[in-house]
């Protein structure tokens, strides 16, 4: 039993936040946001929720993937911005899309939550437990990010990205995944129930760079391909200078990495399928190419899915 990508959806809030917006806002400048962290702008939800953001990225990918919505079995929605304490933003997307007979739950895996649930996915599949699944990636940061806080606020943005996945008697397009979580690494990047991201971006950024190179080298092992048979890689969006690192320790030339920090910044969870639905609308990524997806974040979690769409 295989594993296949149907379709792939996002949905981006019309609110753009520049870098001179927040310099109006904090003791910072465009120079120092675009040097040290590759972002030029975000999106900032207004009135989008993040069932209401889910609910457009899922219906696009459903409508690409060509399926009825009450085909889908499971609904796997990863976030660290949930709507409500329960239920789960999982459940109002169920409600919101009129999917009956199935079940839906949310992962939270911070900024690898895609990969996390994605993963999840797979092996639902794998065991015959469901063959049409909903992935979905989606964070309102908006609402956790401290506004007076030059450290973080510059750094985060709002959005959704969704794909189905179905079960197939051919080849899976999954060839080989990892997932990692260390907790003793917990307070290097952690909000508490009501309170705001807290970071030391130092210290990540070096734990990023080096646990995302170990894991992409795991996965491409496991399933036998070298970095020369990778088409494209496609990180999770925290700081061009982590991607660009994680791509020279790979020795992958950066023309085969896809980064679009600049326009959306850090999305966690949403950013890994918002890349991957830019990286296949807009080409990039052609049916059959392989595709490494790696990601780090909160927990701390990380992992990698090496896949040939
Ligand atoms: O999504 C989960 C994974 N996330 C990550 O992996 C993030 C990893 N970390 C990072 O991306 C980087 O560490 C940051 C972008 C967060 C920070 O960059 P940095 O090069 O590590 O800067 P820093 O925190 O060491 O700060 C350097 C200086 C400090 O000033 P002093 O102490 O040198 O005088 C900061 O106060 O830059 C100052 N600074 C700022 N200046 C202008 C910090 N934030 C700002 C700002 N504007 N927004």
């Amino acid at each position: 039993m295989g594993t296949k990508i149907l379709g792939t959806g996002v949905y981006l809030p019309q609110r753009v936040l520049t870098n001179y917006d927040l310099e109006k806002m904090v003791d910072t400048s465009d120079e120092w946001i675009s040097t040290r962290t590759g972002i030029k702008e975000r999106r900032i939800a207004k009135e989008e929720t993040a069932t209401s953001m889910a609910l457009e990225a899922s219906k696009m990918a459903i409508e690409n993937a060509g399926v009825r919505a009450e085909e889908i079995e499971l609904i796997i929605l990863a976030t660290l911005t949930p709507d409500k304490k329960f239920p789960s933003t999982a459940c109002l997307l169920q409600a919101e899309l009129r999917i009956k007979n199935s079940f839906s739950f949310d992962l939270s895996a911070a900024c690898s939550g895609f990969l996390y649930a994605l993963d999840v996915a797979d092996a639902y599949i794998k065991s015959g437990k469901a063959s049409k699944i909903l992935v979905v990636g989606v964070e309102k940061l908006s609402e956790i990010v401290d506004w007076e806080d030059r450290s973080t606020c510059v750094l985060f943005g709002d959005g959704a990205g969704a794909m189905v996945v179905s079960s197939s008697d051919e080849d899976s397009d999954i060839l080989a995944s990892r997932m990692y979580s260390e907790g003793s690494f917990w307070d290097i990047l952690y909000a508490e129930k009501c309170g705001y991201i807290q970071m030391k971006g130092k210290e990540l950024f070096k734990l990023a760079v080096r646990s995302m190179e170990a894991v992409c080298r795991e996965v491409m092992e496991k399933a036998g391909l070298s970095t020369e048979e990778v088409d494209i890689v496609i990180p999770h969006q925290a700081n061009i200078r982590i991607i660009n690192s994680l791509a020279d320790k790979l020795e992958i030339p950066k023309e085969k990495v896809f980064a679009n920090i600049d326009r959306y910044g850090n999305t966690s969870a949403a950013s890994i399928p918002i890349a991957f639905h830019e990286a296949v609308s807009t080409g990039r990524l052609k049916r059959g190419d392989v595709a490494l997806l790696t990601a780090m974040g909160g927990g701390l979690t990380w992992g990698a899915t090496l896949l040939r769409y």
